[in-house]
Protein backbone atom coordinates (compact mmCIF):
# COMPACT_ATOMS: atom_id res chain seq x y z
CA UNK A 1 0.00 0.00 0.00
CA UNK A 2 2.88 2.59 1.08
CA UNK A 3 4.95 1.11 -2.03
CA UNK A 4 2.06 1.76 -4.11
CA UNK A 5 1.14 5.76 -3.19
CA UNK A 6 4.44 6.14 -3.13
CA UNK A 7 5.48 4.70 -7.14
CA UNK A 8 2.26 6.32 -7.62
CA UNK A 9 3.20 10.18 -6.15
CA UNK A 10 6.96 8.97 -8.06
CA UNK A 11 5.26 8.59 -11.19
CA UNK A 12 2.76 12.28 -10.92
CA UNK A 13 5.81 13.83 -10.28
CA UNK A 14 7.50 12.62 -13.11
CA UNK A 15 4.73 13.45 -15.60
CA UNK A 16 4.88 16.80 -13.31
CA UNK A 17 8.53 17.53 -14.08
CA UNK A 18 8.26 16.59 -18.05
CA UNK A 19 5.25 19.63 -17.98
CA UNK A 20 7.38 21.86 -16.79
CA UNK A 21 10.76 21.83 -17.87
CA UNK A 22 10.73 18.43 -20.30
CA UNK A 23 9.59 21.20 -22.63
CA UNK A 24 9.19 18.31 -24.98
CA UNK A 25 8.57 20.32 -28.17
CA UNK A 26 10.74 21.45 -31.27
CA UNK A 27 10.54 22.97 -34.75
CA UNK A 28 10.35 20.18 -36.75
CA UNK A 29 9.31 16.55 -37.36
CA UNK A 30 6.91 14.78 -34.53
CA UNK A 31 6.92 16.96 -32.13
CA UNK A 32 6.89 19.83 -34.76
CA UNK A 33 4.68 22.81 -34.16
CA UNK A 34 1.63 21.38 -36.10
CA UNK A 35 1.55 18.51 -33.09
CA UNK A 36 1.81 21.58 -30.42
CA UNK A 37 -1.87 21.96 -29.54
CA UNK A 38 -1.70 17.93 -28.43
CA UNK A 39 0.02 18.82 -25.94
CA UNK A 40 -0.58 22.37 -25.20
CA UNK A 41 -4.05 23.49 -26.48
CA UNK A 42 -3.87 26.95 -26.57
CA UNK A 43 -1.10 26.46 -29.62
CA UNK A 44 -4.47 25.32 -31.75
CA UNK A 45 -6.67 28.24 -30.33
CA UNK A 46 -7.71 31.70 -30.82
CA UNK A 47 -5.33 35.19 -31.16
CA UNK A 48 -2.00 33.00 -31.92
CA UNK A 49 1.55 34.66 -32.66
CA UNK A 50 3.10 35.38 -35.15
CA UNK A 51 1.29 37.09 -37.79
CA UNK A 52 1.90 38.46 -41.30
CA UNK A 53 1.31 42.04 -41.18
CA UNK A 54 -0.37 42.38 -44.67
CA UNK A 55 -1.44 45.96 -46.14
CA UNK A 56 -5.38 45.04 -45.72
CA UNK A 57 -5.14 44.26 -42.06
CA UNK A 58 -3.43 47.44 -41.17
CA UNK A 59 -5.70 50.11 -39.32
CA UNK A 60 -3.77 53.67 -38.74
CA UNK A 61 -4.45 55.02 -34.74
CA UNK A 62 -3.25 58.73 -34.64
CA UNK A 63 -3.55 58.08 -30.82
CA UNK A 64 -0.49 55.37 -30.55
CA UNK A 65 2.41 57.02 -28.47
CA UNK A 66 5.89 56.56 -28.96
CA UNK A 67 7.33 53.48 -27.22
CA UNK A 68 9.43 54.54 -24.07
CA UNK A 69 11.80 52.15 -21.49
CA UNK A 70 13.41 52.75 -18.82
CA UNK A 71 16.55 51.92 -17.38
CA UNK A 72 17.44 49.94 -19.95
CA UNK A 73 21.31 51.60 -20.15
CA UNK A 74 22.69 48.86 -17.53
CA UNK A 75 26.18 49.12 -16.12
CA UNK A 76 28.87 46.13 -16.54
CA UNK A 77 28.69 45.96 -12.96
CA UNK A 78 25.45 43.92 -13.61
CA UNK A 79 25.86 40.54 -14.65
CA UNK A 80 23.20 39.35 -16.84
CA UNK A 81 22.52 35.24 -17.73
CA UNK A 82 22.87 34.12 -20.67
CA UNK A 83 21.73 31.11 -21.75
CA UNK A 84 20.54 28.16 -24.22
CA UNK A 85 17.39 26.70 -23.17
CA UNK A 86 17.10 24.45 -26.47
CA UNK A 87 14.87 26.82 -28.49
CA UNK A 88 16.98 29.88 -28.25
CA UNK A 89 19.28 32.01 -26.84
CA UNK A 90 17.97 34.20 -23.56
CA UNK A 91 19.28 36.98 -21.92
CA UNK A 92 17.63 37.78 -17.81
CA UNK A 93 16.96 40.90 -17.84
CA UNK A 94 17.14 43.07 -14.47
CA UNK A 95 13.80 43.97 -13.02
CA UNK A 96 14.41 47.88 -13.44
CA UNK A 97 13.98 47.80 -16.77
CA UNK A 98 10.37 48.52 -17.79
CA UNK A 99 8.12 50.17 -20.55
CA UNK A 100 6.76 53.53 -19.48
CA UNK A 101 4.35 54.32 -22.21
CA UNK A 102 1.66 51.43 -21.93
CA UNK A 103 -1.40 51.31 -19.66
CA UNK A 104 0.35 49.69 -17.28
CA UNK A 105 3.94 49.19 -16.39
CA UNK A 106 5.48 46.71 -17.57
CA UNK A 107 8.57 45.09 -16.67
CA UNK A 108 11.38 43.58 -18.73
CA UNK A 109 12.10 39.81 -18.14
CA UNK A 110 14.02 38.23 -20.64
CA UNK A 111 14.88 38.90 -24.25
CA UNK A 112 15.70 35.97 -26.81
CA UNK A 113 16.02 35.49 -30.89
CA UNK A 114 14.48 33.32 -33.78
CA UNK A 115 16.70 33.06 -36.79
CA UNK A 116 17.36 31.06 -40.24
CA UNK A 117 19.66 28.41 -40.85
CA UNK A 118 23.24 29.41 -42.65
CA UNK A 119 21.63 28.08 -45.96
CA UNK A 120 18.88 30.21 -45.42
CA UNK A 121 19.32 33.01 -43.57
CA UNK A 122 15.22 33.97 -43.09
CA UNK A 123 14.11 32.89 -39.98
CA UNK A 124 11.85 36.44 -38.55
CA UNK A 125 8.43 35.04 -37.01
CA UNK A 126 6.33 38.09 -37.89
CA UNK A 127 6.40 39.09 -41.57
CA UNK A 128 5.31 42.66 -43.84
CA UNK A 129 3.42 42.05 -46.24
CA UNK A 130 4.83 37.94 -46.16
CA UNK A 131 8.45 39.29 -46.64
CA UNK A 132 10.32 36.94 -43.59
CA UNK A 133 13.65 38.52 -42.19
CA UNK A 134 16.54 37.09 -41.29
CA UNK A 135 16.02 37.42 -37.43
CA UNK A 136 13.74 38.53 -34.56
CA UNK A 137 14.65 39.75 -31.21
CA UNK A 138 11.55 39.59 -28.68
CA UNK A 139 11.99 41.54 -25.39
CA UNK A 140 9.45 40.07 -22.82
CA UNK A 141 7.43 41.96 -20.36
CA UNK A 142 5.33 41.35 -18.14
CA UNK A 143 2.50 43.35 -16.23
CA UNK A 144 4.25 44.46 -13.15
CA UNK A 145 0.89 46.90 -11.95
CA UNK A 146 -0.84 43.45 -11.42
CA UNK A 147 1.39 40.56 -11.06
CA UNK A 148 4.06 39.74 -8.86
CA UNK A 149 6.29 38.19 -11.41
CA UNK A 150 7.08 36.89 -14.65
CA UNK A 151 5.11 33.18 -13.99
CA UNK A 152 1.87 34.38 -12.63
CA UNK A 153 1.57 36.76 -15.49
CA UNK A 154 2.49 34.67 -18.51
CA UNK A 155 -1.31 32.89 -18.41
CA UNK A 156 -2.84 35.81 -18.44
CA UNK A 157 -4.78 38.20 -20.77
CA UNK A 158 -3.51 40.90 -19.99
CA UNK A 159 -0.41 40.01 -18.50
CA UNK A 160 2.72 40.51 -20.93
CA UNK A 161 3.81 43.01 -23.67
CA UNK A 162 6.94 41.88 -25.87
CA UNK A 163 8.53 44.05 -28.17
CA UNK A 164 9.92 42.89 -31.51
CA UNK A 165 12.64 43.85 -33.74
CA UNK A 166 13.32 42.54 -36.90
CA UNK A 167 16.70 42.00 -37.81
CA UNK A 168 18.37 42.48 -41.27
CA UNK A 169 21.43 40.64 -42.33
CA UNK A 170 23.72 43.95 -43.60
CA UNK A 171 26.15 46.35 -41.91
CA UNK A 172 27.79 44.90 -38.41
CA UNK A 173 26.34 45.78 -35.40
CA UNK A 174 28.05 47.01 -32.48
CA UNK A 175 25.80 46.08 -30.06
CA UNK A 176 24.71 42.50 -30.41
CA UNK A 177 28.61 41.97 -30.36
CA UNK A 178 28.29 42.28 -26.50
CA UNK A 179 26.84 38.68 -26.06
CA UNK A 180 27.76 36.99 -29.23
CA UNK A 181 31.30 37.01 -28.15
CA UNK A 182 29.99 34.79 -25.02
CA UNK A 183 28.10 32.21 -27.70
CA UNK A 184 30.86 29.65 -27.24
CA UNK A 185 30.23 29.01 -24.17
CA UNK A 186 26.91 28.27 -23.99
CA UNK A 187 26.81 25.53 -27.05
CA UNK A 188 24.26 23.00 -25.42
CA UNK A 189 20.74 23.17 -24.44
CA UNK A 190 20.82 24.14 -20.74
CA UNK A 191 24.15 25.65 -20.79
CA UNK A 192 24.12 29.32 -19.31
CA UNK A 193 27.16 31.92 -18.72
CA UNK A 194 26.96 35.15 -16.59
CA UNK A 195 27.93 38.24 -18.76
CA UNK A 196 28.47 41.99 -18.12
CA UNK A 197 25.49 44.38 -18.24
CA UNK A 198 25.52 46.69 -21.46
CA UNK A 199 22.83 48.88 -23.03
CA UNK A 200 20.13 46.89 -24.38
CA UNK A 201 19.13 50.26 -25.77
CA UNK A 202 20.89 50.14 -28.79
CA UNK A 203 19.85 46.45 -29.67
CA UNK A 204 16.17 48.48 -30.71
CA UNK A 205 15.87 50.84 -33.83
CA UNK A 206 16.19 54.45 -33.34
CA UNK A 207 13.08 55.08 -34.21
CA UNK A 208 10.66 53.98 -31.76
CA UNK A 209 7.71 56.05 -32.46
CA UNK A 210 7.05 53.48 -35.48
CA UNK A 211 5.32 50.39 -34.87
CA UNK A 212 2.56 47.84 -35.60
CA UNK A 213 0.08 47.05 -32.65
CA UNK A 214 -1.63 43.84 -32.05
CA UNK A 215 -2.86 41.20 -29.24
CA UNK A 216 -1.67 38.19 -29.82
CA UNK A 217 0.42 34.98 -27.87
CA UNK A 218 3.38 33.47 -26.79
CA UNK A 219 5.21 32.01 -30.24
CA UNK A 220 6.28 28.84 -28.25
CA UNK A 221 4.34 26.27 -26.22
CA UNK A 222 2.25 26.85 -24.06
CA UNK A 223 1.34 29.55 -26.63
CA UNK A 224 -1.40 31.84 -24.01
CA UNK A 225 -3.26 34.49 -25.77
CA UNK A 226 -1.44 36.87 -23.23
CA UNK A 227 0.61 39.53 -25.41
CA UNK A 228 -0.14 42.84 -26.35
CA UNK A 229 2.54 42.75 -29.11
CA UNK A 230 4.69 45.59 -30.93
CA UNK A 231 7.05 45.03 -33.56
CA UNK A 232 8.50 47.83 -34.67
CA UNK A 233 8.93 49.04 -38.23
CA UNK A 234 12.25 49.65 -38.78
CA UNK A 235 14.46 46.81 -38.51
CA UNK A 236 18.28 46.44 -37.57
CA UNK A 237 21.25 45.16 -39.05
CA UNK A 238 23.62 42.28 -37.82
CA UNK A 239 26.74 41.49 -39.93
CA UNK A 240 26.83 38.02 -42.10
CA UNK A 241 29.28 36.74 -39.81
CA UNK A 242 27.13 37.89 -36.74
CA UNK A 243 24.28 36.12 -38.09
CA UNK A 244 26.10 33.08 -38.54
CA UNK A 245 27.64 32.98 -35.23
CA UNK A 246 23.71 32.80 -33.84
CA UNK A 247 23.03 30.14 -36.92
CA UNK A 248 25.84 27.54 -36.51
CA UNK A 249 27.24 28.04 -33.06
CA UNK A 250 24.51 26.43 -30.95
CA UNK A 251 23.00 23.17 -30.47
CA UNK A 252 19.08 22.19 -29.23
CA UNK A 253 20.92 19.24 -27.77
CA UNK A 254 22.45 18.65 -24.66
CA UNK A 255 26.61 18.26 -24.31
CA UNK A 256 25.95 14.41 -23.07
CA UNK A 257 23.69 13.76 -25.96
CA UNK A 258 25.33 11.26 -28.47
CA UNK A 259 24.04 13.27 -31.55
CA UNK A 260 24.37 16.73 -31.50
CA UNK A 261 21.16 18.59 -32.91
CA UNK A 262 21.96 22.38 -34.85
CA UNK A 263 20.04 25.01 -33.19
CA UNK A 264 18.51 27.03 -36.00
CA UNK A 265 15.26 28.35 -38.22
CA UNK A 266 13.75 28.21 -34.56
CA UNK A 267 10.71 30.25 -35.76
CA UNK A 268 6.64 29.90 -35.80
CA UNK A 269 5.05 29.90 -39.24
CA UNK A 270 2.24 32.95 -39.38
CA UNK A 271 -0.85 32.35 -37.59
CA UNK A 272 -4.78 33.48 -38.93
CA UNK A 273 -5.95 36.93 -38.16
CA UNK A 274 -9.27 35.47 -36.51
CA UNK A 275 -10.97 38.97 -36.81
CA UNK A 276 -8.16 40.80 -35.31
CA UNK A 277 -6.64 43.93 -37.06
CA UNK A 278 -3.42 45.57 -36.68
CA UNK A 279 -3.01 48.98 -35.38
CA UNK A 280 0.12 51.32 -36.77
CA UNK A 281 1.44 54.11 -34.95
CA UNK A 282 2.30 55.44 -38.85
CA UNK A 283 0.79 56.46 -41.90
CA UNK A 284 3.14 57.48 -44.36
CA UNK A 285 5.53 55.77 -46.73
CA UNK A 286 4.93 52.38 -49.22
CA UNK A 287 1.32 50.65 -49.13
CA UNK A 288 0.13 52.84 -46.91
CA UNK A 289 -2.23 54.87 -48.95
CA UNK A 290 -5.71 53.99 -48.68
CA UNK A 291 -5.17 52.50 -45.36
CA UNK A 292 -8.29 52.64 -43.14
CA UNK A 293 -8.02 54.94 -39.91
CA UNK A 294 -9.51 52.41 -37.04
CA UNK A 295 -13.09 53.83 -35.70
CA UNK A 296 -13.73 55.11 -32.66
CA UNK A 297 -13.99 53.39 -29.04
CA UNK A 298 -17.15 55.48 -28.58
CA UNK A 299 -18.71 54.27 -31.75
CA UNK A 300 -17.27 50.83 -30.08
CA UNK A 301 -18.86 51.18 -26.88
CA UNK A 302 -22.67 52.47 -28.69
CA UNK A 303 -22.39 49.59 -30.74
CA UNK A 304 -22.24 47.07 -27.78
CA UNK A 305 -24.43 48.82 -25.64
CA UNK A 306 -27.32 48.53 -28.31
CA UNK A 307 -26.38 45.30 -28.45
CA UNK A 308 -26.94 44.64 -24.71
CA UNK A 309 -30.38 46.34 -24.40
CA UNK A 310 -30.95 48.24 -27.69
CA UNK A 311 -33.49 47.32 -30.17
CA UNK A 312 -32.36 44.62 -32.05
CA UNK A 313 -34.84 44.99 -34.89
CA UNK A 314 -33.45 48.44 -35.61
CA UNK A 315 -30.00 47.05 -35.55
CA UNK A 316 -30.68 43.90 -37.78
CA UNK A 317 -32.06 46.83 -40.27
CA UNK A 318 -30.89 49.51 -40.25
CA UNK A 319 -27.51 49.35 -38.13
CA UNK A 320 -26.41 46.27 -39.68
CA UNK A 321 -23.36 47.65 -41.51
CA UNK A 322 -21.79 49.10 -37.77
CA UNK A 323 -21.29 45.23 -36.70
CA UNK A 324 -19.55 44.34 -40.07
CA UNK A 325 -15.76 44.10 -40.58
CA UNK A 326 -14.91 47.45 -41.17
CA UNK A 327 -12.58 46.38 -43.94
CA UNK A 328 -15.80 46.19 -46.16
CA UNK A 329 -17.05 48.98 -44.61
CA UNK A 330 -16.03 50.96 -47.53
CA UNK A 331 -18.57 49.40 -49.10
CA UNK A 332 -21.20 51.10 -48.42
CA UNK A 333 -19.30 53.89 -47.05
CA UNK A 334 -21.56 57.08 -45.80
CA UNK A 335 -24.75 55.36 -46.99
CA UNK A 336 -26.44 55.08 -43.58
CA UNK A 337 -24.43 56.91 -40.97
CA UNK A 338 -25.63 59.77 -38.99
CA UNK A 339 -24.05 62.69 -39.99
CA UNK A 340 -24.77 64.29 -36.66
CA UNK A 341 -23.74 61.44 -34.43
CA UNK A 342 -20.30 61.35 -36.63
CA UNK A 343 -19.39 65.07 -36.62
CA UNK A 344 -20.26 65.31 -32.61
CA UNK A 345 -18.14 61.76 -32.30
CA UNK A 346 -15.15 63.46 -33.89
CA UNK A 347 -15.54 66.71 -32.06
CA UNK A 348 -15.64 64.66 -28.69
CA UNK A 349 -12.84 62.41 -29.99
CA UNK A 350 -10.48 65.41 -30.89
CA UNK A 351 -11.05 67.20 -27.67
CA UNK A 352 -10.46 64.02 -25.81
CA UNK A 353 -7.50 63.60 -27.64
CA UNK A 354 -6.29 67.14 -27.35
CA UNK A 355 -6.87 66.67 -23.45
CA UNK A 356 -5.58 63.57 -22.57
CA UNK A 357 -3.86 62.33 -25.30
CA UNK A 358 -2.16 59.43 -23.57
CA UNK A 359 -5.23 58.18 -21.11
CA UNK A 360 -8.31 58.79 -23.50
CA UNK A 361 -8.41 55.67 -25.08
CA UNK A 362 -7.88 53.28 -22.41
CA UNK A 363 -10.04 55.50 -19.90
CA UNK A 364 -12.79 54.94 -22.52
CA UNK A 365 -12.48 51.46 -22.79
CA UNK A 366 -12.21 50.63 -19.30
CA UNK A 367 -15.51 52.02 -18.38
CA UNK A 368 -17.40 50.65 -20.97
CA UNK A 369 -16.17 47.08 -20.35
CA UNK A 370 -16.85 47.56 -16.63
CA UNK A 371 -20.09 49.06 -17.10
CA UNK A 372 -20.99 46.20 -19.45
CA UNK A 373 -19.57 43.32 -16.94
CA UNK A 374 -17.43 42.21 -20.41
CA UNK A 375 -14.47 40.84 -19.94
CA UNK A 376 -13.71 42.50 -16.44
CA UNK A 377 -11.50 40.22 -15.32
CA UNK A 378 -8.31 39.05 -17.06
CA UNK A 379 -8.99 35.40 -18.15
CA UNK A 380 -6.84 32.92 -16.60
CA UNK A 381 -5.36 30.78 -19.02
CA UNK A 382 -4.73 27.58 -16.83
CA UNK A 383 -7.20 27.53 -14.36
CA UNK A 384 -9.86 27.56 -17.62
CA UNK A 385 -8.06 24.41 -18.72
CA UNK A 386 -8.49 22.87 -15.94
CA UNK A 387 -12.00 23.45 -15.73
CA UNK A 388 -12.74 22.83 -19.56
CA UNK A 389 -11.10 19.49 -19.16
CA UNK A 390 -12.84 18.56 -16.07
CA UNK A 391 -16.33 19.11 -17.47
CA UNK A 392 -15.04 17.18 -20.89
CA UNK A 393 -13.91 14.31 -18.68
CA UNK A 394 -17.80 14.21 -17.75
CA UNK A 395 -18.93 13.38 -21.11
CA UNK A 396 -15.54 11.37 -22.00
CA UNK A 397 -14.96 14.19 -24.72
CA UNK A 398 -11.41 14.79 -23.61
CA UNK A 399 -10.06 14.98 -27.08
CA UNK A 400 -12.07 17.97 -27.83
CA UNK A 401 -10.30 20.43 -26.01
CA UNK A 402 -8.40 22.60 -28.40
CA UNK A 403 -11.70 23.11 -29.86
CA UNK A 404 -13.67 23.41 -26.42
CA UNK A 405 -11.24 26.43 -25.25
CA UNK A 406 -10.91 28.16 -28.50
CA UNK A 407 -15.17 28.44 -28.09
CA UNK A 408 -15.15 29.65 -24.46
CA UNK A 409 -11.60 32.03 -25.26
CA UNK A 410 -12.51 33.54 -28.29
CA UNK A 411 -15.93 35.54 -27.90
CA UNK A 412 -14.13 37.00 -24.77
CA UNK A 413 -10.93 37.94 -26.48
CA UNK A 414 -12.90 39.26 -29.25
CA UNK A 415 -15.20 41.91 -27.28
CA UNK A 416 -12.10 42.98 -25.24
CA UNK A 417 -10.23 43.59 -28.32
CA UNK A 418 -12.63 45.19 -30.32
CA UNK A 419 -13.53 47.69 -27.80
CA UNK A 420 -9.49 48.63 -27.56
CA UNK A 421 -9.98 48.80 -31.51
CA UNK A 422 -7.96 45.62 -32.28
CA UNK A 423 -10.53 43.66 -33.14
CA UNK A 424 -13.45 43.37 -35.69
CA UNK A 425 -16.77 42.37 -33.93
CA UNK A 426 -16.90 38.56 -34.86
CA UNK A 427 -20.34 36.62 -35.31
CA UNK A 428 -19.49 34.24 -32.33
CA UNK A 429 -18.83 37.18 -30.02
CA UNK A 430 -21.89 38.82 -31.29
CA UNK A 431 -23.73 35.48 -30.11
CA UNK A 432 -22.18 35.24 -26.87
CA UNK A 433 -23.76 38.66 -26.01
CA UNK A 434 -27.25 37.94 -27.63
CA UNK A 435 -27.37 34.81 -25.28
CA UNK A 436 -29.22 37.30 -23.23
CA UNK A 437 -31.43 39.10 -25.38
CA UNK A 438 -35.28 37.83 -26.14
CA UNK A 439 -35.19 35.38 -28.43
CA UNK A 440 -37.29 35.91 -31.63
CA UNK A 441 -35.26 39.48 -32.09
CA UNK A 442 -31.93 37.92 -31.06
CA UNK A 443 -33.01 35.11 -34.21
CA UNK A 444 -34.06 38.18 -36.34
CA UNK A 445 -30.52 39.34 -35.95
CA UNK A 446 -28.58 36.82 -36.17
CA UNK A 447 -30.12 35.49 -39.80
CA UNK A 448 -29.56 38.78 -41.16
CA UNK A 449 -25.85 39.40 -40.26
CA UNK A 450 -25.24 35.79 -41.36
CA UNK A 451 -26.57 36.98 -44.54
CA UNK A 452 -24.98 39.88 -45.01
CA UNK A 453 -21.55 38.09 -43.70
CA UNK A 454 -22.12 35.27 -46.29
CA UNK A 455 -22.70 38.03 -49.18
CA UNK A 456 -19.28 40.36 -48.35
CA UNK A 457 -17.45 37.21 -48.37
CA UNK A 458 -18.05 36.57 -52.01
CA UNK A 459 -17.05 40.61 -52.57
CA UNK A 460 -14.41 40.72 -50.28
CA UNK A 461 -11.01 39.36 -50.07
CA UNK A 462 -10.19 41.12 -47.00
CA UNK A 463 -12.69 38.74 -44.60
CA UNK A 464 -10.77 35.77 -46.16
CA UNK A 465 -8.56 37.09 -43.39
CA UNK A 466 -10.39 36.32 -40.91
CA UNK A 467 -11.62 33.32 -41.59
CA UNK A 468 -11.19 31.03 -38.01
CA UNK A 469 -9.56 27.75 -38.07
CA UNK A 470 -11.04 24.52 -38.80
CA UNK A 471 -13.40 22.61 -36.01
CA UNK A 472 -10.63 19.78 -35.37
CA UNK A 473 -8.19 22.99 -34.51
CA UNK A 474 -6.04 22.08 -36.98
CA UNK A 475 -4.08 25.20 -39.00
CA UNK A 476 -4.66 25.57 -42.62
CA UNK A 477 -1.19 27.32 -44.30
CA UNK A 478 -2.22 31.02 -43.65
CA UNK A 479 -1.43 31.52 -47.24
CA UNK A 480 -3.61 29.34 -49.01
CA UNK A 481 -7.20 30.44 -49.68
CA UNK A 482 -9.27 28.09 -47.95
CA UNK A 483 -12.16 26.42 -50.33
CA UNK A 484 -15.99 27.66 -49.27
CA UNK A 485 -17.50 24.21 -47.24
CA UNK A 486 -20.19 23.00 -48.43
CA UNK A 487 -24.14 24.03 -48.19
CA UNK A 488 -23.22 27.79 -49.24
CA UNK A 489 -21.63 28.38 -45.13
CA UNK A 490 -17.91 29.03 -45.94
CA UNK A 491 -17.40 28.22 -42.22
CA UNK A 492 -19.11 26.38 -39.13
CA UNK A 493 -19.47 29.28 -37.09
CA UNK A 494 -21.13 31.45 -40.08
CA UNK A 495 -24.16 28.71 -39.20
CA UNK A 496 -27.44 29.99 -38.22
CA UNK A 497 -27.47 30.03 -34.48
CA UNK A 498 -30.03 27.83 -32.91
CA UNK A 499 -31.98 29.75 -30.10
CA UNK A 500 -34.76 27.51 -28.83
CA UNK A 501 -34.71 27.51 -25.14
C1 LIG B 1 5.80 34.43 -8.29
O1 LIG B 1 4.86 34.94 -7.37
C2 LIG B 1 4.06 33.94 -6.77
C3 LIG B 1 3.00 34.63 -5.93
O2 LIG B 1 3.51 35.64 -5.14
C4 LIG B 1 4.96 33.01 -5.94
O3 LIG B 1 4.19 32.01 -5.33
C5 LIG B 1 5.99 32.38 -6.86
O4 LIG B 1 6.90 31.60 -6.12
C6 LIG B 1 6.76 33.46 -7.64
N1 LIG B 1 7.56 32.79 -8.64
C7 LIG B 1 8.82 33.13 -8.89
C8 LIG B 1 9.51 32.36 -9.94
O5 LIG B 1 9.39 34.01 -8.28
ZN1 LIG C 1 10.07 34.82 -29.08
Amino acid sequence: MHFLSFTLILLLQMTLQTELHGAKWTYNGPEGEHHWSKRYPYCGGAFQSPIDMKSELLRFDPTLRPIEVQNYNLSPNEQLTLGNNGHSVQISLPSKMYISSLPHRYTAAQLHFHWGSSSRPAGSEHMVNSKQYAAEMHVVHFNSDKYPNMSVAIDKSDGLAVLGVLIEVGEFNPAFEQFLKFINGIKYRDQRVQVPGFNIRPLLPARLDEYYRYDGSLTTPPCYPSVLWTLFRNHVTISRKQFLALATALYSSRAQDSDPVPLNGNYRKPQLADSRVVLVSFNEGRGLHGTLTVTSPLRRKRIIQQLLVGDLADLADEGLSQLLPSGSETLHAGKKKDLKDQQSETLAKSKQQTLYPSSWKKSQTDRSVGKLGLAEDALCYSSLEQRVFQQLKLSHTENKLVQALRDEVFPELNLKSYLDCRSELSLPAIRHILRGRPTDEAFELDRSLTKALMNQRRISPAIKQSVPMTKDGSLPPATVPRKPHSQGYPHPWLLPMEWED
